[in-house]
């Protein structure tokens, strides 16, 4: 039962779409389990970059069947984009997608009141992409969403989006927006896509269960990461979906021990796109510095990403939350040229040492960052393929974050092409 999640142990943007991609040249089905058009994976092939929003990563590679989970909200005008965009590139993706009739479909009426409610919180805003992930993820909560399913009914979706278009535009006015949705509309845009969606429409729990029986390989990509996770992240600065490894199994309709290994993809410093608390970031030129050294802005807006040193405190956590069996360390190469490379193992609150991250956010505002100091190795990385050929002082820095992760690294990547990647020796 060759299975293998893949998790972003940070705040997302951790190079998982690489390494899915990358894993993916083994894999027989590849599947997504949360998260929407939020998650920008980006895959670089032979100078050609893809960003993924919603087809799962494993789609470059011709083989495996690539998988959309009922825990995924898909917003349908976006997912037909993004497959003609991969068609034109000369990826084949006739009869290799299949998508949950469970997942929730992400309607218009949730990109607008998703960036309306945004610009009502101002300063306080969370900085969300505006792709409409929260509004979407409230309706399935609250029972009131529309599924791929639903498509089959030409009725009784209008009558769905008919109930929900009504409340839509009543929240819109009560937050002081002049923005109004339309029913018309809205089911022009689900029935657009219907005949499509419903060739793709597949019992997915039933499905990854089939190809496990089989001994088939099946890789599972996580979206966005842990400390975006909706409970166990920075609350409320997180998205509206569980990114950690409870959200694969219920995502995907399996049981905790069809799963054989989960690894945590992480930078080899920080990053975090959007509002809410980042312990370790810089400020100032060194953070501009590693900003443009590590080209950080978003896959997904375009926005700048905030930059701070590697925190151990936060992959950690995500390692108890997870139970990750291994680690890929990405972005390696960012650091060649920095005299100093610093590692946060605890947090000072109060004259106290944590070295837990804390779970209360008044808390975690109160934490300074204690850092340890290791000299930089200041020579390229880049391309290198044996772990033996890293300079010394890039494998004195890797090896100290296994020993605080207490975690075997079995991946380090060392640029963006696909095969800029050190394997040591762990796959399907
Ligand atoms: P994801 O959301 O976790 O898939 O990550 P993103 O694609 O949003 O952001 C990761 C960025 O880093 C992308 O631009 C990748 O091409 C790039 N990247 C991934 N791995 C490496 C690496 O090892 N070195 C460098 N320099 N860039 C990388
Ligand atoms: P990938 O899969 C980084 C962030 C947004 C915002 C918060 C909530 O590429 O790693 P949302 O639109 O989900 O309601 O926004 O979550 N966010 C991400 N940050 N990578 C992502 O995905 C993200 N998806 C959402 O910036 O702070
Ligand atoms: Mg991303």
């Amino acid at each position: 039962m060759p299975s293998l999640v893949v998790i972003g142990s940070q705040w997302g943007d951790e190079g998982k779409g690489k390494i899915v991609d990358y894993l993916a040249s083994k894999a027989d089905l590849v599947a997504r389990f949360q998260g929407g058009a939020n998650a920008g994976h980006t895959v670089v092939v032979e100078g050609t970059q893809f960003i993924l929003h919603q087809i799962p990563s494993g789609i470059i590679f011709p083989q495996p069947a690539c998988v959309i989970g009922n825990g995924v909200v898909i917003d349908p005008g976006g997912f037909s984009e993004e497959r003609r965009g991969l068609e034109d590139s000369g990826i084949a993706t006739a009869g290799r997608i299949k998508i949950s009739g469970k997942a929730h479909l992400l309607l218009d009426y949730h990109k607008v009141l998703d960036r309306e409610r945004e610009i009502t919180l101002g300063k306080g805003k969370i900085g969300t992409t505006g792709r409409g992930i929260g509004p979407a993820y409230e309706d399935k909560i609250s029972r009131c969403g529309v599924r791929v399913m639903d498509l089959k009914h030409t009725g009784k979706l209008r009558e769905k989006i008919a109930a929900n278009v009504g409340l839509k535009n009543k929240t819109l006015e009560s937050i002081g927006s002049k923005a109004r949705v339309d029913v018309d509309q809205i089911v022009a845009e689900a029935l657009e896509h219907r005949d499509e969606f419903l060739e793709m429409e597949a019992d997915v729990s039933l499905l990854i269960h089939e190809q496990l029986a089989q001994g088939r390989n099946v890789l599972l990509e996580g979206a966005q990461g842990l400390m975006l996770d909706v409970d166990h992240g920075t609350y409320p600065f997180v998205t509206s979906s569980n990114t950690s490894i409870g959200g694969a199994l219920a995502g995907l309709g399996i049981g905790p021990k069809t799963i054989d290994n989960v690894l945590g993809v992480v930078k080899a410093y920080t990053t975090r796109v959007g509002n809410g608390p980042l312990p370790t970031e810089l400020t100032g030129p060194d953070g501009e510095r590693l900003r443009e050294l590590g080209a950080e802005y978003g896959a997904t807006t375009g926005r700048p990403r905030r930059c701070g040193w590697f925190d151990a405190v936060v992959t950690r956590y995500s390692q108890r939350i997870n139970g990750l069996t291994g680690l890929v360390v990405t972005k390696l190469d960012v650091l060649d040229t920095l005299e100093e490379i610093k590692i946060c193992n605890a947090y000072s609150y109060k004259g106290r040492t944590l070295t837990e991250f804390p779970h209360d956010p008044d808390v975690l505002e109160g934490c300074e960052p204690i850092y340890e100091t290791m000299q930089g190795w200041q020579s390229s990385t880049n391309g290198v393929t044996e772990y033996d050929k890293l300079p010394p002082r890039a494998r004195a820095y890797l090896e100290r974050v296994g020993e605080i992760m207490d975690c075997p690294i079995q991946f380090v990547s060392v640029g963006v092409q696909r095969d800029e990647i050190i394997n040591r020796g762990y796959g399907f």
